[in-house]
């Protein structure tokens, strides 16, 4: 079993069947320049500590920047014989520096460690895309927003018409959850900046290692300060599945709603040609496919949350080899939402909305009856009262088949005599929107005032 990081005990060497489970090259090469990072950062350590001579550590560092080269040109992957990625590497650099020097290497670190920091490395580094791609929906958000300053659209409860809202709020509600995404990766990557590297298996290593040297060089903030923690826990992989999952869902809820407005019944928004799809058979079908999938592929991104807790939540400390299945979901994740992400943002930045039939909508199913009670209450009528008025207005209304907007002067004084014909400068939806004007309200003064603090935050996270 030449090249294996061990076999001295065994008398054979594993089992094909034993290689197959255990074999993780397929995935975890996707670390391979993390390791190498890695491989140059514990070689300084090493070479400090006086382990390695000035000439062996410039050797060990040529070594490593060929191999580096060699894994981002193709030119090398990993072997049938390889277990992991960490066993590739060093047989590569055996191969390179020969088994003298190539295998002093290993001396202080264990692929438990190793791997426990790599994974942090591969996400912090993955954290940053995702965040960027993020800041491009809500950009899309915002610049949709600044484009229709005062179209007004039903606002909804329960899905029904509810009272009327500014299309830019709505647009804006959408955004506020994915700048508090931004702000949670911010926050995680503070937690995830730690290195473990220098716990080695378990306990520590006899060597007298600088684990704050490997930190640094590795960009990361400081070494962990528990080495049974550090090459055991995976919260910091469990938390970044998680926000990935928010991100899945914010998304959705978002997609759903798009895919409503797209319908015929609905008809408020048109996608553009390069992001929507045909039908195979049905040569008039244009399809919101782009939502569809960011709301299909949220519930994978929960299944890769759930998938990494139900392996967590039995395990005893140290490392146990459970903990290799740490890596497969949360590397689909990082990859759904870099594909996701950006086909969201096209989809969001080309959508036309169809502003005349929204505001035409928002008046209907008596959207204003907030409005003509809350007007009342300012009359000096109780609420209590007001909200009945207004109810038994819209009974009648609805009796005779009309909308609020229609009702006659003796109709409003044969509902009550409160209802004074001045009650009509509320039954319009531009007053209704105008008159909703405290803090987070839907007046365009108010939106405007938020769009910016919404700007401001994203920008900050
Ligand atoms: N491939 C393992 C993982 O992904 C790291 C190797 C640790 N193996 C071991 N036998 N201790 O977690």
């Amino acid at each position: 079993n030449e090249g294996a990081l061990w076999g001295a005990r065994f008398a054979s060497g594993p089992s094909p069947e034993l290689a197959a489970l255990s074999r993780s090259t397929h995935f975890d090469w996707q670390l391979a320049l993390y390791d190498i990072a890695g491989s140059h950062a514990h070689a300084k350590a090493l070479a400090s500590a006086g382990y390695l001579s000035g000439d062996e550590a410039a050797a060990m560092h040529a070594g490593l920047d060929e191999l580096a080269a060699r894994i981002a040109e193709g030119t090398l992957v990993a072997a049938e014989g390889d277990e992991d990625v960490h066993g590739a590497l060093e047989s590569a650099l055996i191969g390179v520096l020969g088994a003298e020097l190539g295998g002093k290497l290993r001396a202080g670190r264990s692929r438990n460690d190793q791997i426990a920091t790599l994974v942090r490395m591969y996400l912090l580094d993955h954290a940053r895309t995702i965040a960027r791609d993020l800041l491009r929906v809500i950009d899309a958000l915002v610049a949709q927003a600044e484009a229709h300053p005062d179209a007004i659209m039903p606002g909804r409860t329960h899905l029904q018409h509810a009272q009327p809202v500014l299309l830019a709020h709505h647009l804006q509600a959408h955004g506020w959850p994915l700048v508090r995404d931004l702000e949670r990766l911010r926050d995680w990557s503070v937690r995830a900046s730690v290195s473990p590297y220098g716990g080695g298996a378990l306990a520590g290593s006899t060597l007298g290692l600088d684990p704050q040297l490997v930190a640094s060089e590795l960009g990361l903030a400081r070494p962990s300060e528990n080495s049974l923690d550090g090459t055991a826990a995976r919260d910091v992989v469990a938390e970044f599945a998680f926000i990935a999952a928010l991100i899945g869902i914010d998304l959705s809820r978002f997609a759903e709603e798009i895919i409503i407005w797209n319908t015929r019944e609905f008809g408020f928004v048109t996608l553009d040609d390069g992001y929507s799809t045909g039908s195979s058979i049905m040569p008039q079908k244009k399809n919101p496919d782009i939502a569809e999938l960011a709301r299909g592929k949220a519930g994978r991104l929960i299944g890769n949350l759930t998938g990494l807790l139900a392996t967590l939540k039995g395990l005893p400390l140290a490392y146990n080899r459970d903990l290799q299945e740490d890596k497969e979901p949360v590397f689909d994740s990082v990859q759904t939402l870099e594909v996701v992400l950006p086909a969201f943002a096209g989809m969001i930045a080309t959508l036309r909305f169809d502003t005349e039939r929204m505001a035409a909508l928002a008046p209907q199913g008596f959207s204003l009856a907030t409005d003509v009670a809350e007007w009342l209450v300012k009359q000096g009528v109780p609420f209590r009262d007001a909200h009945e008025i207004s109810g038994a207005l819209v009974t009648l209304c609805e009796q005779r088949g009309i909308e609020l907007s229609d009702v006659s002067d003796e109709m409003l004084a044969g509902v009550s005599d409160e209802l004074t014909p001045d009650v009509r400068e509320v039954l319009s939806i531009e007053g209704s929107v105008a008159s909703r004007d405290g803090v987070g309200g839907t007046a365009p003064t108010r939106v405007l005032e938020q769009r910016s603090e919404l700007i401001t935050r994203a920008q900050a996270a």
